[in-house]
């Protein structure tokens, strides 16, 4: 959603993870962008301007002298109505251009007339990546405010392993929508809990929910991306920790209630997507029950209501909650507004927990009910986040 309708010149030169380039290309489109794929010569050693040009639907720009005789949009044009200029990968000699000043090709030409955000995806051996003089590149790119993503570390093409690979293409999509994005949340601190929690009726058996903290994760990355400082307190889950985000892992709802409690006084947004457990055994059993008994009875306790407790010590925060439910679900989400004290809710169904997808009704503060189509969820994170912006500006 972020990239939607984004203009990126995609600039790739020559090294020989330029073939990732191209899975960028569809992954850029596939998001809505449209993409103006800019190749060095070096780069065309690696991959064919025909595969480039198919995956990012346009015809691949090369030669600078070409563009400047008016057959097609200039260099300057390229560069001034691009929202962003991506170099994936970059090698040591774009990067060396750039901080220099040097423009001898269209790719340098368009990074130094470029009015709009650049991103660099650096990829070389680790020799180079450390090389002083690459490395005082690195820094003068950022002191002029030039974006990085990655190096990431692994094995190299060289046959060795350290510092130097192409950052994964997810992480670069995510550096180059955080480019694009407005910075609407800057300043706010943003406290996100996400996923289900845990409640032990022995060390290894408990009392859960299949949440699966995908809804509070991609919260947290927009938020991140939309230039809030971010906390995510989440429940077990296998997901990916998001970029930038402080995150906070625990496992039941106390533990969830504490670290909640500890980061509430300097948040200013709170977003509580986790599927806090709403019982616990009164008695964990400190050692693996045997099921000797033909019937075992677990007597279960309220835990404690987190988002009700700050929404009774809420003092100029902004509450989100979650509603979920199996029927009568605007009503029901208007009580828990009214209860916890929020500002928005969220209303949804059981359907949404563990899936890609949520179809939700947004209610605010003063009533107003908007039923949402189905979203993914990395959209929908957007359009809460809309609507927290909407409500924060009166
Ligand atoms: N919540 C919480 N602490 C709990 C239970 C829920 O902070 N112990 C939060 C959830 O994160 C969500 C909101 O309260 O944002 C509503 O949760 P939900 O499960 O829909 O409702 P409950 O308040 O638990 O009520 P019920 O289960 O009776 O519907």
């Amino acid at each position: 959603m972020t990239l939607k309708d984004k203009k990126i010149c995609l600039g790739v030169t020559g090294a020989i993870s330029a073939y990732k380039a191209l899975e960028l290309a569809r992954l850029f489109i596939k998001e809505g962008a449209e993409v103006r794929p800019v190749m060095t010569r070096a780069a065309a050693e690696f991959i064919t301007p025909l595969s480039l040009s198919t995956l990012a639907r346009s015809p691949v720009y090369g030669d600078l002298f070409e563009l400047t005789q008016g057959t097609k949009i200039s260099h300057i044009e390229l560069a001034q109505t691009s929202n962003l200029v991506c170099v994936a990968p970059a090698t040591a000699d774009i990067i060396g251009k750039a901080a220099s000043g040097i423009a001898d090709d269209l790719l340098s030409t368009v990074i130094m007339a470029a009015c709009c955000p650049v991103l660099f995806a650096p990829s070389m051996n680790t020799r180079m990546w450390e090389n002083p003089m690459v490395k005082g590149n690195v820094e003068r790119l950022k002191a002029a405010g030039y974006l990085f993503a990655g190096p990431a570390e692994g094995e190299l093409a060289c046959g060795t392993s350290g510092k130097g690979r192409l950052a994964p293409v997810e992480d670069i999509m995510e550096a180059a929508a955080e480019a694009v994005s407005m910075k609407d949340l800057k300043g706010e601190k943003v406290l996100v809990t996400a996923g289900p929690t845990r409640e032990a009726i022995d060390p290894v058996r408990f009392v859960s929910n299949p949440s699966s903290g995908k809804m509070g994760y991609a919260i947290a990355r927009a938020a991140r991306r939309r230039g809030a400082e971010v906390v995510l307190i989440t429940g077990p889950s296998h997901l990916a920790k998001p970029a930038g985000a402080a995150v906070v892992p625990v496992v039941s709802a106390q533990e969830l209630h504490d670290a909640c409690i500890s980061y509430y006084p300097q948040s200013t947004i709170v977003i509580m997507a986790a599927a806090v457990a709403d019982y616990r055994p009164v008695k964990s059993f400190p050692h693996k029950v045997k099921k000797d008994a033909d019937k075992l009875d677990v007597e279960l306790e309220r835990t404690v209501d987190v988002l009700k407790y700050m929404g009774k010590k809420k003092k100029g925060h902004l509450l989100v909650g979650f509603a979920l439910e199996t029927g009568n679900m605007e009503e029901n989400a208007r009580k828990k507004l009214r209860d916890k004290n929020l500002d928005l809710v969220i209303a949804n169904s059981p359907m949404g927990l563990d899936s890609e997808t949520n179809q939700v009704t947004i209610i605010d503060r003063d009533g107003v009910a908007e039923p949402m189509p189905p979203l993914k969820k990395g959209a929908l994170a957007d359009v809460i986040l809309d609507r927290v912006v909407g409500l924060k500006k009166g």
